[in-house]
């Protein structure tokens, strides 16, 4: 999704980010903002929409990318979270990626469970103001991704 992307598209990736992450809920407006310096992807099996993906692009000196998956509760285990993750993962070390890191909220055992799997650790937690559910910071240790 670029910047000048359809409003349907913003709209579907921000039904998918909202249904996921209820505590931090995205306008809009903060999507359209984003979409200038993130690749914002949203995801479809058909016409149906099943999720969508961030890919924040490094701007540190690691060349640190953060990747992130989230896919439908209805529609998950049908290995669309994996498809998903190798596009954006190839995205991230096309733009210059050294580093991949990723970020999931701790009530999130799914994508705890499949960032560890394929090789991510933790390397920070926080809450954010005014919220309880800690995000967790991982850190892709096997570049075999
Ligand atoms: C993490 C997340 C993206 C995974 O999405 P998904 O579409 O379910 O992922 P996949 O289907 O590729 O893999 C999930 C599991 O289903 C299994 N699976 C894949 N295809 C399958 C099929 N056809 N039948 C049965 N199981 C299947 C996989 O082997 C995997 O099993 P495992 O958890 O035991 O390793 C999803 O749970 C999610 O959006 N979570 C919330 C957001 C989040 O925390 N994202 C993580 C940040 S990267």
């Amino acid at each position: 999704m670029r910047p000048d992307g359809g409003d349907a598209v913003l709209t579907d990736w921000q039904h998918v980010h909202n249904v996921i992450i209820a505590t931090e809920p995205l306008s809009v407006e903060e999507i359209r903002v984003r979409a200038h310096r993130n690749r914002l992807t949203a995801t479809y099996h058909g016409d149906t929409l099943v999720g969508c993906s961030t890919v924040r692009p490094p701007a540190d000196d690691r060349a640190t990318a953060t990747v992130i998956i989230r896919v439908l509760p209805e529609h998950r285990r049908q290995g669309f979270g994996e498809q998903m993750y190798v596009e954006a993962l190839a995205t991230a070390y096309e733009i210059g990626a050294r580093v991949i890191e990723t970020v999931v909220l701790a009530s999130n055992e799914e994508g705890l469970r499949f960032a560890e799997r394929h090789g991510y650790v933790e390397i920070d937690r926080y809450i954010l103001d005014g919220d309880t559910t800690p995000f967790i910071d991982l850190r892709l240790t096997d570049t075999a991704g």
